[in-house]
């Protein structure tokens, strides 16, 4: 099963976990500090069923314009059902070869894990909202604080568990996890003036934002 297959079969459950209140109050967090301005357009890439949008919305406002993009017909079916207007739009396609020509900002929640090249990833979303333009990343990682350190074997059974069954490697799934991820915030604090750098969730999460560079500084 690859991640198209596993995220469209279990979209429903995923979408549970993804509206929790814990979860929703983070997306607000990722929403402010991507900081867009009212009107801008933001592209929400590995949008999911859609978790991101209200958050987005309440950044951008009614003249802004919300862009969901994922790879996975089943959860897009599910944000389509639940955020509609004439300024959002959910896209199918893939999120390292973004499928839109402009944007003025773009996020990425719990992606760039999943992707072989995340460096790569946010180098083509730097591309696609130029200098100036504002990118957000959020993503688990086991915390280093020493309060959570008996919850990271917990963490380490859950990314296995909600790991693709395709994409199981030698690598265990927590390594490799961190291993993108770090890779992913590394290249967005190189290509950009990092304004946000946080760990939050007693050290679970790691939140970057930036506003990138032009392309002659990288
Ligand atoms: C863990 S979910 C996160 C969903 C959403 N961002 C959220 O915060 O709830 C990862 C999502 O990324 C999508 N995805 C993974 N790789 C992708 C790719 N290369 N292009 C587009 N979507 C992708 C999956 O289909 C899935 O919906």
């Amino acid at each position: 099963m690859n991640g198209q297959q596993f995220y469209t079969a279990f979209a429903r459950l995923y979408d549970r976990v993804a509206r929790l209140p814990g979860v929703s109050r983070v997306r607000r967090r990722v929403a402010r500090a991507l900081a867009p301005a009212p009107g801008d357009t933001v592209v929400d890439f590995g949008c999911g069923t859609g978790g991101n949008h209200d958050a987005v919305r309440e950044q951008v406002g009614p003249e802004g314009t919300y862009l969901g993009v994922d790879y996975a017909s089943g959860v897009l079916r599910i944000a389509r059902d639940r955020a509609a207007g004439p300024r959002t739009a959910f896209l199918r396609g893939d999120a390292t070869r973004p499928p839109v020509c402009r944007a003025d900002a773009a996020c990425a929640t719990f992606l760039v894990g999943m992707l072989a090249d995340p460096a790569g990833a946010v180098r083509a979303w730097a591309r696609l909202v130029g200098p100036g333009g504002r990118l957000a990343l959020l993503n688990l990682e086991r915390s280093p604080a020493r309060v959570a350190a008996p919850l990271n074997p917990l963490f380490r059974l859950a990314v296995r568990l909600g790991s693709p069954p395709g994409a199981r490697s030698d690598e265990p799934a927590v390594e490799r996890l961190e291993r993108r991820v770090r890779a992913a915030h590394g290249q967005l604090r190189r290509l950009s003036t990092a304004t946000v750098a946080d760990r939050g969730a007693l050290g679970f999460y790691r939140l970057t934002a930036g506003t990138v560079r032009p392309e002659s500084e990288w």
